[in-house]
C-alpha cells in the first residue's frame, strides 16, 4: 500500500517511518522546506532516540521519502494521514484547526481512486465530519471515506511506543475504511496488539479523555506532595503504596513541577472547551489546568525560597530545559516559567540541557548564558535547580556538585537525588513532597 504523511513532525515523521518499517510506501510531506532538505541529507530535525537509524534504513530500502509538495504522493496513496499541529487557538483555548483544515483541501483537489483520509492529529470531536465536508466540497467527485486515528505514543519512546502500543484506536464508518486500517497495522497482529474500532466521535473523543486522565493523575500526586510536605509524609511511599493498588497503577505518579509539553496542556484546555460548547461540565480538568498553571508559576518560590528568600545577583544553575527528558521539545516546559521569574527576581541563569538548547534560546530571555555541560553551568553557582530529570544528571555525584559550586543549594523539583547524600555532600536540598529533611 502506499500512504502519504502530511506533516513531518514529532508524529507524522515517526508514523511515517514506523509504516514504511512495516513494509509500505511512505511519503511524508511537510511545508517547512528547511526541515524536508535536512531529512532529505540525513540529518533527522528532532531528538528521538532511535529515529535517526529507522529513517535511514527506509530510506535506503527505497520506501521512505520526503518532499513539499503532496500532489503525486496524494493521488497514489490508499490512506493520507494529517499529522499537522493542533495547538492552542491564541484567545480563546480551543484547539486550532486551521491546519487541519487547510491540508484537508490540499489534500482534497489530488485525490484519485478510493483514499482514505486519515487524522492522527488530536483533534476534538467533529473534526473528521468537517474534514469530510471539505473533501466533498473541495473536489465532490472523489471516492474517499474519513477515519480517526489518534496517535499516543511519547517523545523520548515514541519508536517503541508506535511499534509496541497499549492499543490501536480507529474511528471508521465503512467497511472499505476498516479495511484499509485493519491492513496498516496488520503487523501488530504478531503482538496481539488491541485495536479498538469505533465511531468517528469516540474515537476523537478517546484520545483527550486519556490524556486528560493523565493529566489528573499528575496533578493528584503533585497535590500529595504539596500535602506531604505539610504533614511530613513521605510522596514517594505515599505513591508507592497506592500505586500497588492494581486499580490505581504506580505510573504517572511521580511528583514534580507540573506537567508540560506539547500535548497535555493544549489537549486538557481543548477538552474543557469541548465540554463547554456541548454543555457539560469536565470540572475536575478545570481545575487541574488552573492548578498546572499554579504548580508551575510556584515552582519559581520555591527556588527563591530555598535560596535564602532573595536571589538578586545570584547565579543560579538550571539543568534541563526540555519539558522531559530524551526530547527536544521546549513546548510548555516548565523551564519557560522558571527560567524568566527567576531573571525577573535578578538571578543570573547557567543553563544546560543535553539536547533542547537550541530550541530553547528562542523562547528565553536575552541573557541566559548557555553551558556546554552541566559541570560547567553548575561551576560557580549559588544554586542549582534540577528541572528536568535526564540520567545524566542522575549521574552527578552531588559531592563533585558540592565541591563545584559557589553556594550549596540544591533545587531537586524531580526527586532524582538519595537526600541522605545530598546531605552529606553538605548541600541544602530542596525537594517535591519530601518533608525537606535536609
Ligand atoms: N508530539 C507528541 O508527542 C504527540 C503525541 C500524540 C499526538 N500528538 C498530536 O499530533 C499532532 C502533531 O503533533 P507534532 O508534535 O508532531 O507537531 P509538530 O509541530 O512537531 O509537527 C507538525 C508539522 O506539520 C507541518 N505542517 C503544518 N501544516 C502543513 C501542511 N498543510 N502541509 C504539510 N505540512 C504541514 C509543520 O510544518 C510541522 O512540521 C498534534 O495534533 C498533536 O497533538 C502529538
Amino acid at each position: 500500500m502506499n500512504l502519504t504523511v502530511i506533516g513531518s513532525g514529532y508524529v507524522g515523521l515517526v508514523s511515517g517511518a514506523c509504516f514504511s518499517e512495516f513494509g509500505f510506501n511512505v511519503t511524508c510531506v511537510d511545508k517547512d522546506a528547511a526541515k524536508i532538505d535536512s531529512l532529505n541529507a540525513g540529518a533527522i530535525p528532532i531528538y528521538e532516540p532511535g529515529l535517526d537509524d529507522l529513517v535511514a534504513r527506509n530510506m535506503a530500502a527505497g520506501r521512505l521519502k520526503f518532499q513539499t509538495e503532496l500532489a503525486d504522493s496524494v493521488a497514489d496513496a490508499d490512506a493520507v494521514f494529517i499529522a499537522v499541529g493542533t495547538p492552542t487557538r491564541r484567545g480563546d483555548g480551543h484547539a486550532d484547526l486551521s491546519y487541519v483544515y487547510a491540508a484537508s483541501e490540499e489534500i482534497a483537489a489530488h485525490l484519485s481512486g478510493y483514499t482514505v483520509i486519515v487524522t492522527k492529529s488530536t483533534v476534538p470531536v467533529g473534526t473528521g465530519r468537517n474534514v469530510a465536508a471539505i473533501i466533498k466540497k473541495t473536489n465532490p467527485d472523489v471516492d474517499f471515506d474519513v477515519a480517526s486515528n489518534p496517535e499516543f505514543l511519547r517523545e523520548g519512546s515514541a519508536i517503541n511506543d508506535f511499534m509496541r502500543p497499549d492499543r490501536v484506536v480507529v474511528g471508521v464508518e465503512s467497511d472499505a475504511a476498516r479495511d484499509v486500517m485493519a491492513a496498516l497495522y496488520r503487523p501488530l497482529n504478531i503482538r496481539e496488539t488491541p485495536i479498538l474500532f469505533t465511531t468517528l466521535e469516540t474515537s476523537e473523543l478517546i484520545k483527550y479523555a486519556a490524556n486528560a486522565f493523565l493529566a489528573v493523575k499528575i496533578s493528584y500526586i503533585n497535590q500529595m506532595a504539596d500535602l506531604c510536605e505539610a504533614v511530613g509524609a513521605d510522596v514517594h511511599d505515599v505513591a508507592k503504596g497506592m500505586g500497588l493498588d492494581q486499580r490505581i497503577g504506580a505510573k504517572f505518579l511521580h511528583p514534580g513541577p507540573g506537567y508540560g509539553g506539547s500535548c497535555f496542556p493544549k489537549d486538557t484546555l481543548a477538552l474543557v472547551k469541548t465540554a463547554e460548547d456541548f454543555g457539560r461540565d469536565v470540572t475536575i480538568v478545570n481545575d487541574v489546568v488552573r492548578y498546572n498553571a499554579e504548580r508551575k508559576a510556584s515552582m519559581t518560590d520555591r527556588v527563591i525560597t530555598a535560596a535564602g528568600g532573595d536571589v538578586d545577583g545570584k547565579t543560579i544553575a538550571i539543568l534541563g530545559l526540555a519539558f522531559k527528558p530524551e526530547t527536544d521539545d521546549m513546548r510548555d516546559s516548565p523551564a519557560l516559567d522558571i527560567i524568566p521569574r527567576l531573571m525577573a527576581a535578578g538571578a543570573g541563569i547557567s543553563a544546560y540541557d543535553p539536547a533542547a538548547m537550541e530550541q530553547a534560546r528562542p523562547l528565553l530571555p536575552e541573557g541566559v548564558s548557555y553551558c556546554t555541560s552541566a559541570a560547567e553551568a553548575v561551576s560557580s553557582a549559588d544554586v542549582t535547580v534540577i528541572v528536568t530529570e535526564w540520567n545524566e544528571f542522575r549521574a552527578m555525584s552531588p559531592a563533585d556538585m558540592a565541591g563545584a559550586m559557589r553556594g550549596n543549594v540544591l533545587v531537586d523539583l524531580r526527586n532524582i537525588y538519595d537526600p541522605a547524600a545530598v546531605m552529606k555532600a553538605g548541600l541544602n536540598l530542596s525537594n517535591i513532597g519530601r518533608s525537606q529533611q535536609v
